[in-house]
């Protein structure tokens, strides 16, 4: 299904294109060196490019700390990048100036992981919407009414909870008020940071449902983060796999989670193949659990999965995998799925 949709959305008009988008934190590099006034940096998003057309659902996914909220925080401008360019809907949005954004930014709203990041703990539920859908134009008491009770509607929200405050809210109901705000406003883009972990599964389940619904009545795009695979594959059209600030895989999200091509995405998704289907992981690793410590700051030479790639270690150790003038580019193998491997695994 995942691969009809996303031919059908190859016609579709592109929405946002991000370029070569870094941003490099600076830490303090222990004691010593921080008496010293030292700092290193963290490469957190180190060279992403991708695009995303309308109606679309673009999976983000990669172990955590491998950069995926902060390219998020970045495209909605809560986080400034170190360099690259974010256009939406044909705007560079990293050149306006303020005023010209505040209308695109409108459109750009982020659900967060947080259930309560977005709900004001000491306002009614009925007076977090208000403030939402007058948050950029005036409206009078009545539309504002109308305007409400459309999107309780939306997402299946009883009105007996607008009197409600946040904390008397269920994880489930809170997180339908953060996605009415959110529609409230304006939202044409969405970026969803790990949308259900904080819920129980069967409250998940009816979240996933509402973003897909909601996103086939109003047009939306999303930009998927999570750590749950099962449910990434389920939602997105596309998938991008993301290691140590890098993409390393995108395309379509069957073959993705079906038929990786890079080894990282393929260990990735053997936890979840195993689950399925007692299935032996195509690389013969033995998962994420065989993975060793890494360190995030000092990512080595070449390809930054080599210290952890079966492939190079089966190969013999080939040194155009740690060559530093050889950091593997993402190569596109056709139909829209590209991957960053020297030595991509057999279709
Ligand atoms: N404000 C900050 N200052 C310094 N380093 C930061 C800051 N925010 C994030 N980082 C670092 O940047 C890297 C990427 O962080 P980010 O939150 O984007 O990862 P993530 O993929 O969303 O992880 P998770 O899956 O755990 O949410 C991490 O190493 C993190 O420690
Ligand atoms: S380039 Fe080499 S080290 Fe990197 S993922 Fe491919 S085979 Fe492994
Ligand atoms: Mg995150």
């Amino acid at each position: 299904m995942a691969t009809s949709r996303a031919t059908g959305r190859a016609l579709a008009r592109r929405l946002l294109e991000v370029s070569d988008l870094r941003k490099h934190y600076r830490a303090r590099a222990g004691l010593l060196a921080a008496l010293h006034g030292q700092t290193r940096s963290v490469p957190a998003v180190d060279g992403v490019s991708f695009a995303l057309t309308e109606h679309e659902t673009l999976g983000l996914v990669g172990e955590s700390g491998c950069g995926k909220t902060t390219i998020g925080r970045i495209i909605l401008g809560v986080t400034r990048a170190t360099s690259g360019r974010v256009v939406f809907d044909g705007h560079d949005i990293t050149a306006l100036p303020m005023r010209a954004l505040r209308p695109l930014r409108k459109q750009m709203q982020m659900i967060f992981q947080d259930l309560d990041a977005a709900l004001n703990p000491r306002m009614r539920v009925r007076d977090i919407l208000r403030e939402a859908i007058t948050l950029h134009e005036r409206l009078d008491h009545p539309e504002v009414t109308r305007r409400t009770a459309e999107l309780l509607d939306q997402v299946n929200l009883q009105s007996g909870k607008l009197a409600s405050f946040p904390h008397e809210l269920s994880g489930g109901e809170k997180r339908r008020v953060g996605i009415a705000r959110v529609l409230a406003v304006g939202a044409r883009f969405i970026v969803a940071d790990e949308p259900t972990s904080a819920l129980d599964v069967s409250i998940q389940a009816q979240i996933v449902n509402l973003l897909r619904d909601l996103q086939v009545r109003l047009g939306l795009s999303y930009l998927f983060i999570s750590h749950d695979l099962e449910v990434v594959e389920l939602v997105s059209h596309r998938v991008a796999v993301m290691y140590l600030g890098k993409i390393v895989e995108i395309g379509p999200a069957d073959r993705v989670a079906r038929a990786a091509r890079h080894p990282y995405t393929s260990i990735l998704w053997s936890s979840l193949v195993e689950k399925r289907s007692q299935e032996v992981p195509r690389t013969g690793g033995n998962g994420a659990a065989a993975w060793g410590v890494f360190d995030f700051e000092r990512p080595g030479q070449g390809c930054r999965f080599a210290p952890r790639c079966p492939v190079y270690e089966a190969t013999g150790r080939p040194a155009v995998c740690t060559d530093p003038a050889s950091e593997p580019p993402l190569r596109d193998l056709g139909d829209g799925h590209s991957v960053a491997c020297h030595f991509p695994l057999p279709r």
